[in-house]
């Protein structure tokens, strides 16, 4: 189903795409950024509630301040270093929009533009599927990416992303979905209750502006360790520079069985609703983001200001700065490759 969700100051009409499974699940996607607007899960009991922070309002989607809710990102998820890469011998400069570097594809990255809807007559209205095409040199990248992302409910409370891309000059990827969980219900406060399994012994420790060292670090004795279900907030308060440094978690996982085949990387559980959310991919990595800038100056879809810490995010990728890191599983996509990714959110109870 679609509807009109509003128009941007240049005149463009943003819809809405409602997709529905027989059980109940249902879940909203804007043309804005292929963003993420609500997922609706229902309970054994019958009971739905929204679990992804989101607004009801494309103007607030539209803000610089909008924390890129449930959208896809790219050309390249997370961070490059400087905004500086070399490709082919040739240096690229991508915008700096993070103190000294890129993140989430430079000043106007995916999660910024207006995708444009195929197949929106599935008769089934289970399936979404959504074009961009990045030109040549947009945000400084090389290459005409052709991105497709498709969002797909299965009958078992799944959603199903699939990105998929190719480009007509050796450029960098890293493509990734920006959704906020609070498996609480959005707007029910903050997710330090939450109980997170990831299933990596390693992550890629950061220097002071969020850029890894190179170094892949052994989680065991650390407050990255997560190999066994943890509360959020268990260890945050914890001295270790890495926390500091990040003000929170904020951190990419080298997944144990990445890359390539569909493996679980994440499973959370909300004790008070019992609510679990089980995270699948390809990709080699995931960034397990626990809201640190999330400050209460945005209200969401509810009524309520989104605070510190309101959401999580399980943003699955290729490790942050790739371009720069030659020991990091390669980002490059050539002519005549087509780029594949599957993620999967996966909704139960407990
Ligand atoms: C990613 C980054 C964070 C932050 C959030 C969105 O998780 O690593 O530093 O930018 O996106 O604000």
């Amino acid at each position: 189903m679609r509807t009109h969700f509003g128009t941007t100051p240049g005149g463009a009409d943003v819809y809405l795409y409602t997709l529905r499974n027989g059980a109940g699940m249902e879940v909203a996607v804007s043309d804005y950024g292929a963003a993420i607007v609500s997922l609706k899960i229902p309970d054994p009991t019958g009971r739905i509630q929204d679990v992804v922070l989101g607004y009801n309002n494309l103007s607030a989607y539209l803000s610089r301040k909008n924390q890129y809710l449930g959208a896809t990102i790219g050309r390249y998820a997370n961070r490059i270093a400087k905004g500086r890469f070399a490709l082919n011998g040739r240096q690229y400069q991508v915008p700096a929009n993070n103190g000294p570097n890129s993140l989430h594809g430079g000043s106007t990255g995916f999660d910024k533009r207006i995708w444009s809807a195929e197949d929106v007559t599935d008769p089934a209205g289970r399936q979404l599927k959504l074009r961009y095409l990045s030109e040549d040199g947009e945000e400084g990248f090389p290459g005409n990416l052709d991105v497709h992302v498709s969002f797909q409910l299965a009958d078992r409370n799944e959603l199903h992303i699939g990105y998929s891309a190719t480009t007509d000059r050796d450029t960098v990827l890293n493509l990734t979905n920006h959704a906020y969980f609070n498996l609480a219900g959005e707007g029910n406060g903050d997710i330090l209750q939450h109980k997170v399994t990831l299933f990596a012994s390693r992550f890629t420790p950061v220097d002071e502006t969020l850029i890894p060292t190179g170094e892949f670090r052994n989680v065991a004795g650390t407050p990255f360790d997560f190999r066994k279900s943890t509360a959020i907030g268990a260890r945050l308060e914890d001295s270790a520079g890495q926390i500091r440094r990040a003000g929170g978690y904020d951190h990419n996982f080298v997944l144990d069985e990445g890359e390539e085949k569909l493996v679980l990387a994440a499973r959370v559980t909300e004790p008070t609703s019992g609510r679990v959310l089980e995270v699948l991919t390809t990709e080699p990595g995931v960034q397990f983001y626990s809201g640190n800038f999330l400050d209460g100056s945005t209200v969401g879809k509810s009524g309520r200001k989104y605070s510190f810490r309101s959401g999580f995010s399980l943003e699955t990728q290729h490790f942050p700065d790739s371009p720069n890191q030659p020991a990091f599983p390669s980002t490059v996509l050539k002519p005549g490759q087509r780029f594949q990714s599957t993620t999967v959110y996966r909704f139960s109870s407990e």
